[in-house]
């Protein structure tokens, strides 16, 4: 790739003795509005030099704050250097403001202003190489997993690794950090791929409900079991069965599952015959298994049996720029959806989205940019767009959490009870809606309710 930079100058004095100050630039020159942008469309230089005073406004600044503006719509990565009057600092810091890279007074010291155009370029140059690399990395080899993070791509290794073996995985995160879209990479991969994916969520089925749903029943076993059923143990047979929110079993089931996963059979309920079921069993929940084990929530022996490798799945906020990087593709997803023509964040947007803590992960941030798509109104999308608070500071909960003598509990519940408020807020106090949001059933958000004091 040529370098190349185009000098914007209306006087023909300067504009020559600029010329040839830039020897291993190829140099483009243009006078008004539309040949600079002629030039930038034709030539795609760059570096600009732009001279805010050009006809027909040469004594003022408009001409130059509209070529600026056009320039950066038409490619942000330009590097764009205002040239200002002496004592013009207002228009040079609002230039920057509009997204000029830098600015330069008049009377033009040739050399220093060589020194500025040579150190935009190799700043062109290292964003252009990160962007190559970005685009690289993102996509990994597993299919829909996107990151550039270390950690992350470590653990797409391990799935790599255990998918093929006969290890039994647990999958560990908060909520939205892709905990099921890792269980269907280790399906995807496995030797049961062929068969079916099936996932069950523990804690969105109601307990008395939860055996047959997994092991299902013989005809008349239960009031309301009005033929045989199918579980979905036996379903998954031949492909692999997802337990989400393994947490969340209750305790006698817990023993049930132990005994399948030891013997490898099941019962229908009601049932007398043993079905021998071949499945790869994935596991995942949010709760913390140690400290549950300890308060005697959870069977260790299952905890065991079903965590040979466990894949702890790192919140958004702690796999660097990942952020930036989803929301992009995300922006690109949703504005093809919505037939838009957004063309990225503004730079202040990015920044708010790197200070947002982002406690719904990757779910949470697929809704905001979303939602940002379908109501902005803006080339770039703003950081008002993002309907976010970009920090929660002033908090008194927050206070309480870094805490350090706060117990995992307390913390737990705090956590739960400001999502649930949060939700309950944006459903208007639809219980059933809330539930469904928050992936739970509906007694169990009522027992959360009132466990965790929240006013309705
Ligand atoms: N690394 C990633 N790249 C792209 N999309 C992702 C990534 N991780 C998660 N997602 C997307 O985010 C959403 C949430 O992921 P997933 O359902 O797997 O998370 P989860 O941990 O199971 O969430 P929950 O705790 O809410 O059940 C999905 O739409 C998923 O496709
Ligand atoms: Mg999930």
């Amino acid at each position: 790739m040529s370098k190349k930079l185009l000098i914007v100058e209306d006087d023909p004095g300067l504009q020559s003795q600029l010329r040839w100050c830039f020897s291993d630039f190829e140099v483009f020159l243009a006078d008004d509005e539309e040949s600079a942008l002629r030039q930038i469309e034709e030539q795609s230089p760059q570096v600009v030099t732009l001279d805010l005073g050009l006809p027909p406004d040469a004594g003022g600044v408009s001409v130059g704050f509209l070529i600026l503006e056009k320039i950066i719509s038409i490619n942000s990565s330009i590097k764009v250097i205002v040239v200002t009057g002496q004592e013009d600092r207002e228009n040079a810091l609002k230039a920057v403001s509009m997204g000029a890279y830098d600015f330069f007074n008049k009377p033009v010291d040739a050399k220093i202003l060589s020194l500025v155009v040579d150190r935009a370029y190799r700043l062109y140059e290292i964003e252009q190489e990160n962007q190559a690399l970005l685009s690289q990395q993102q996509s990994t080899p597993l299919s829909g997993i996107l990151t550039s993070s270390s950690k992350m791509l470590g653990i797409c290794d391990t799935v790599e690794k255990v998918a093929p073996s006969d290890l039994s995985v647990l999958v560990l995160g908060e909520s939205g950090t892709g905990k099921e879209l890792i269980a269907r990479a280790v399906h995807d991969l496995s030797h049961y791929s062929e068969g079916n994916f099936v996932a069950i969520n523990c804690a969105a089925i109601p307990e008395n409900l939860l055996e047959s749903e997994l092991f299902g029943h013989e005809k008349g076993s239960f009031t309301g079991a009005s033929g045989q059923k199918k579980g979905k143990v036996e379903v998954a047979n031949g492909g692999t069965l997802f337990l989400d929110e393994i947490g969340d079993m209750p305790m006698d089931l817990q023993a049930k599952m132990l005994r399948f996963l030891q013997e490898r059979v099941i019962e229908r309920v009601g049932g007398i015959k043993e079905i021998p079921i071949d499945t790869r069993v994935i596991c995942a929940t949010h709760r913390p298994l140690g400290e549950m084990i300890k308060q005697q929530l959870f069977r260790e022996d299952l905890y065991f049996r079903i965590s040979d490798i466990n894949i702890n799945l790192p919140p958004l906020r702690d796999r660097g720029n990942d952020i930036l990087l989803l929301s992009k593709v995300f922006l690109d997803r949703y504005t093809k959806q919505q037939d838009k023509t957004i063309k990225g964040f503004s730079q202040s947007a990015e920044n708010t989205l790197l200070d947002y803590e982002c406690r719904g992960n990757i779910r949470e941030l697929d809704k905001i940019i979303r939602r940002a798509v379908i109501m902005s109104n803006n080339t770039y999308i703003q950081p008002e767009d993002l309907l976010i608070e970009s920090s929660y500071s002033g908090d008194s909960t927050e206070k309480e959490i870094s805490d350090s003598t706060l117990t995992l509990a307390m913390a737990r519940n705090i956590a739960e009870k400001r999502a649930i408020e949060r939700v309950m807020q944006e459903v208007s106090g639809n219980i059933s809606k809330a539930a469904k949001l928050l992936d739970v059933s509906r007694p169990t958000l009522y027992s959360l309710i009132e466990r965790l004091g929240i006013d309705l």
